[in-house]
């Protein structure tokens, strides 16, 4: 095709259709099944097959990509979604993702874009003051909290290791001082998969009791501190704000005089949890939570930022800088030292993810990220209150947050078979999503809402699809 006949890339027709097709589906989030009625066999048959010796034409590749994946996609952005931890979209951070992506801009430099570094220190800046974080800490925006936890988890071992006289980014962690990591019995996976991935691996961290909804309890971990384990060795201790099944929150303030007293390092993961911050009504759930070294969260939860968007903050941006920085003569940076994204971040080349983030904070303002984190809240408790209704269902956790945990316990049936069951006639009805866990040896299925689009009305619906498959059990 001879190029002045190209069609000019950015008002090709694909992009046209994609928006319709866009539309259409955002239209029909409430209506939707919330999950696919498609099989896996079916969705290989539709996508699969070999790869095409010539192009297609790039409208009908998205026709066709539309039309073979949308009965396999899960509605997660939709109000009834309850799984894992799912934030939605909101309105404004889906248009900026758009524009992310026909902007195109890696976020590694100033110089290859100059507005994504600015936005990712302005949104920085709010993210700090809105979560009550200790004013000049660094920020990095990564793809999760997993992520984010590795991030700061690489902060703290340079540093501890560094008051130790040891350069770990240059020397490594063979012959290196012995790091010991503290966390809670109820510890994310995540934090364990972050450690693996810094060179301490999961039987080397030493695990503290916590209580019957997951809090680590302050005097066992005061008592691994004093204990020869880990007496003398630099340390880091990992807190949790939001535990995954109960949103329980560990005594940060409490933990934080434990850490203090030791020279520790404290981390707290507060993927979800940590949004308590910004509401006047839960931010006592993480009093203490300025004085960690570092937090890590997730705008792609609470947020309602498209995926992926992970959040770190270490109160030592020294210490942040030198375990992810690197230089090459051909990684300019500008003359005017701006914030250099990568400084703070384990990629270099990376989506300018800053921009949606800044999108979702600009358009909630303060009040409405409070009001989203309580509105879930609400949502939730009286989730929990409709399901108490229905005599067989006991739920499980204290619901001091967005999080839910429910068990059916009929009279005379087994209540793990019975839990199961529900689950699975719930999930086949498709007015809602929710996954399963284990809780104190228990099944039990994890309510999470964390969708801004939500209301009393899909919280009820949902309950009565709940209640409705519960009461077939025995
Ligand atoms: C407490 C906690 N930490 C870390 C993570 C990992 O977050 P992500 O999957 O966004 O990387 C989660 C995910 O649910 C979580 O609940």
């Amino acid at each position: 095709m001879a190029q002045e006949d190209a069609p000019d890339a950015l008002t090709h027709p694909c992009l046209e259709r994609a928006l319709d097709l866009a539309r259409e589906y955002i239209a029909s989030r409430s209506a939707r099944p919330v999950w696919p009625t498609t099989t896996l066999d079916e969705l290989r048959g539709a996508l699969g097959g070999p790869l095409a010796a010539d192009p297609i034409d790039s409208t009908a590749v998205i026709e066709a990509l539309a039309r073979w994946a949308e009965p396999g996609l899960v509605t997660t952005t939709g109000p009834r979604y309850f799984g894992f931890v799912t934030g939605g979209a909101l309105p404004a951070t889906v248009a900026a993702e758009w524009l992310t992506a026909v902007w195109d801009q890696p976020a590694g430099l100033y110089v290859l874009s100059p507005a994504a570094a600015v936005v990712e220190e302005v949104a920085g800046a709010w993210l700090i003051a809105l979560l009550g974080l200790p004013e000049g800490a660094s920020v990095g925006f990564v793809t999760g909290c997993h992520m984010a936890n590795f991030t700061a988890l690489a902060a703290a071992r340079h540093e501890l290791l560094r008051r130790a006289g040891w350069d770990v980014e240059a020397d490594g962690l063979q012959g290196a001082p012995l790091l010991r990591v503290i966390v809670g019995d109820e510890v994310h996976v995540s934090v364990v998969g972050a450690l693996r991935m810094l060179g301490i691996g999961s039987r080397q961290v030493v695990r503290v009791a916590a209580d019957d909804q997951g809090r680590i309890r302050p005097d066992a971990l005061a008592a691994a501190l004093d204990g020869g384990q880990v007496r003398g060795s630099p340390t880091i201790v990992c807190a949790q704000a939001g535990n995954v099944n109960t949103g329980a929150f560990d005594p940060i303030d409490a933990i934080a005089d434990i850490t203090t007293r030791y020279k520790a390092w404290l981390h707290v993961d507060g993927a979800f949890g940590l949004w308590a911050a910004a509401s006047g009504a839960l931010k006592h759930h993480v009093r203490g939570v300025q004085r960690a070294d570092s937090c890590a969260t997730d705008a792609h939860k609470w947020l309602n930022v498209p995926y992926d968007s992970g959040l770190v903050f270490v109160a030592h941006p020294a210490a942040h800088r030198a375990a992810m920085s690197l230089s090459a003569a051909y990684l300019v940076r500008s003359p005017d030292e701006p914030r250099e994204p990568m400084d703070w971040t384990p990629e270099a080349s990376r989506r300018a993810r800053g921009f949606a983030v800044y999108a979702a904070l600009r358009s909630l303002g303060r009040s409405g990220v409070e009001d989203l984190v309580d509105r879930c809240c609400r949502l939730a408790r009286r989730f929990a209150d409709r399901l108490r209704e229905a005599p067989a269902i006991e739920i499980l956790n204290d619901v001091v947050l967005n999080q839910v945990l429910v068990r059916v316990v009929p009279p005379n049936a087994d209540a793990d078979a019975a839990t199961r069951e529900t689950l699975r006639l719930v999930q086949e009805e498709r007015v809602c999503w929710l996954g399963i866990t284990r809780w104190h040896g228990n099944d039990a299925m994890r309510i999470s809402v964390s969708n801004w689009s939500t209301t009393e009305e899909d919280i009820d619906r949902s309950a009565e699809s709940i209640i409705r498959a519960a009461r077939l059990q025995g």
